[in-house]
């Protein structure tokens, strides 16, 4: 393949730069072993553009971005930031970059690896195999709902949950589409016993669902959902939520894949354009101490394939090279169940070891 593909690496805060370091040196060896012409740049986002820009998202960062084909990103915040203005706050860079480049369907698969089975709280028998997908609304939903604020003497504070018919059918279809091309079951999480939004949500759904008739629809109302993820999490294929509820519900799946060190996530606009970055935060009590988790990411390098370059093929490999590397024991200290464990650049390496090792089963 001749034409370049350019990956724009935003590092961000806290561990990101440790976990977006091993991911890098995934995309450099697929770009090798494939003989893809991967060109990578690297931009300021959330606090670093802060220090730098006093701008969590400044525009020398989202022109790099609209250059580029597709972002991997590390995480953002920390305590530094914390009491910035709303404006300055790297979570506020982030809630910009997901609307402006209207990213409204976030994937979050939920893939239980039967070498971590016993670093889930949950009983292996509950999680073997286990194969979920979390598609969340992200660009709307009580994130963005305006008005939004405090009151002028700061003794109130209010927001707004909302949505409009086609903001809910456009993630909606999505959903089905994706629940069509596997189990064919889609889970619906709203509040309609409380929420007229939810209400709205239910019908839109429903409406939907017409036109998907070999999928198999429910629905479930936010809480009895989070209760049902640990209790029977084998029953759900395909759950499609509102922003917040998604939110909550993918950190609550985390723990079913034993460490949220291990979760990626995909961020897509209607032109499979997208932004990817493990679902973890900054976790500023672990920087700079070489033992963070780079599985999420390097999983989310392995959803960019799939998704925007639409090579499964790739997403395999990586995804196998994983387990390959899990299977000999090797842990990093969130997901160790004994007090052995390796540190972040060691398994970005064993990684690449086993990328090298072959494309084939
Ligand atoms: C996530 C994060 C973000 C969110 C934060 C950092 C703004 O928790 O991607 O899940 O709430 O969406
Ligand atoms: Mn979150």
């Amino acid at each position: 393949m001749d034409k370049k593909i350019k990956i724009l690496i935003l590092p961000g805060d806290g561990v990101g730069p440790e976990v977006t370091s091993e991911a890098k040196k995934v995309i450099n060896t697929i770009s090798d072993i494939y003989k893809l012409n991967i060109e990578t740049d690297y931009g300021l986002f959330g606090g670093v553009a802060v220090d730098k820009f006093d701008n969590p998202f400044p525009d020398e960062t989202k022109n790099k971005i609209i250059e580029s084909d597709a972002v991997l990103l590390g995480a953002v915040g920390g305590k530094k930031y914390d009491n910035l203005s709303k404006e300055k706050k790297p979570e506020s860079g982030l809630l910009a970059l997901r609307k402006q480049l209207n990213l409204f369907i976030n994937i979050r698969p939920i893939i239980s690896f039967s070498e971590l089975s016993n670093s889930s709280s949950i009983k292996s028998e509950y999680i073997d195999n286990l194969d979920i997908v979390i598609i969340r609304e992200l660009v709307s939903g009580l994130y963005f709902g305006e008005p939004r604020g405090f009151k002028d003497d700061n003794t109130e504070a209010f927001n707004t949950m909302r949505y409009n018919v086609s903001e809910i059918s456009r993630i909606s279809d999505y959903a089905f589409k994706l629940a069509n091309n596997r189990g064919k079951k889609l889970c619906s999480v709203d509040k309609a016993n409380v929420l007229e939004v939810s209400q709205l949500w239910r019908a839109t759904v429903n409406k939907l669902s017409e036109k998907y008739k070999d999928v198999e629809l429910s629905h479930m109302y936010v809480d009895n959902a989070a209760m049902q993820l640990v209790q029977n999490p084998k029953q759900f294929d395909v759950v499609v939520t509102e922003n917040l509820f998604g939110d909550i519900l993918s950190d609550i799946a985390s723990v079913l894949t034993g460490s949220i060190g291990m979760l990626p996530s995909a961020s897509l606009n209607e032109n499979n354009f997208g932004v990817y970055e493990p679902i973890h935060g900054s976790a500023p009590d672990i920087v700079d101490q070489n033992i963070v988790n780079p599985i999420a990411t390097i999983l989310s390098v392995a959803m960019m394939f799939q998704h925007t370059f639409d090579r499964l093929d790739i997403y395999n490999h990586i995804l196998r090279s994983v387990k390959l590397v899990l299977k000999e024991g090797k842990y990093t200290k969130d997901i160790s169940v004994n007090k052995d464990y390796i540190s972040t650049e060691e398994m970005g390496n064993y990684i690449v070891e086993k990328l090298k090792g072959g494309t084939s089963e």
